[in-house]
């Protein structure tokens, strides 16, 4: 595992960014899996940044988005599909048809899983995995216990999360949706390069236990150790206790 701590959070995102810049110049059909949260929307700015510069082309680019609220249509400003046209496919060339949000409003949740999951497999597997990290430790939605081998599936979200995410739903975390459809911790191992980026000392403690403590299914991030290809970029306040406990 490679793990890069940098001085400012900016700096953080661009080391990001410039990561997955390189893996869409320098595969003919990249794939892509993308997360959504307020860590990414630096790095979307920073790659829309690029595109615009004329030096980024998503022409051949295709993405796989982690997960999704259930009960939210693209429509509605939280939903995660939402998110990502207003920070990333509304601002770049992928084909519309290429970027993939899981439906959280599908009529049969499971059999959407399982389509996700076939499309992934259709597109010849994900190239590269971004993903952040929640207070729980998960990745993706992946709360606590999240088996190493899950697919993609519905969960219900843990209620630490739903107070982390519910700044978008106006500070009550009553309003932020009780499940979510999410890759599973198996479905993530198997793209071919991780990279998880933290920001903010909001998130040291969870980095620590994320790299430093037992692997167990109740932190679901721990899994990454498993993963031959996986870099962590940090910031030093995210790196603070991580760094601190290594010596
Ligand atoms: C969302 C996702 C989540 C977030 C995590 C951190 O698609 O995959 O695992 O990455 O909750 O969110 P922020 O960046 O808002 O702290």
């Amino acid at each position: 595992m490679k793990i890069i701590v940098t001085d400012s959070s900016d700096q953080a995102f661009t080391r990001a960014a410039d990561m997955i810049a390189d893996e869409i110049r320098s595969t003919p059909t990249p794939v892509l899996g993308l997360a959504t949260g307020r860590t990414m929307e630096s790095i979307y700015r920073l790659l829309v940044q690029q595109h615009e510069a004329g030096t980024l082309d998503f022409s051949g680019t295709t993405s796989f988005n982690l997960d999704e609220y259930v009960g939210l249509p693209p429509t509605d400003p939280n939903s995660y599909n939402h998110y990502m046209r207003e920070h990333l496919f509304a601002h770049v060339n992928m084909p519309a048809g290429r970027a993939h949000v899981p439906d959280g409003v599908a009529a049969d949740l499971d059999a959407e899983c399982a389509r996700y999951e076939a499309a992934i497999r259709a597109s010849g597997g994900i190239g590269l995995q971004l993903l952040g990290i929640g207070e729980t430790g998960h990745i993706g939605f992946n709360e606590p216990p999240s088996a190493f081998d899950s697919r993609t599936r519905v969960v219900p979200l843990d209620d630490v999360t739903r107070r982390q995410n519910s700044g978008m739903f106006g500070n009550d975390p009553e309003r932020v949706p009780e499940r979510a459809l999410t890759m599973g911790v198996g479905t993530i191992l198997e793209a071919r390069q991780l990279l998880l980026v933290a920001v903010g000392d909001g998130k040291a403690a969870i980095i620590n236990d994320a790299l430093n403590g037992p692997i167990s299914a109740d932190v679901s991030a721990t899994a990454i150790r498993f993963h031959d290809n996986v870099t962590v970029i940090l910031d030093r306040d995210a790196a603070s206790i991580w760094a601190q406990k290594r010596g």
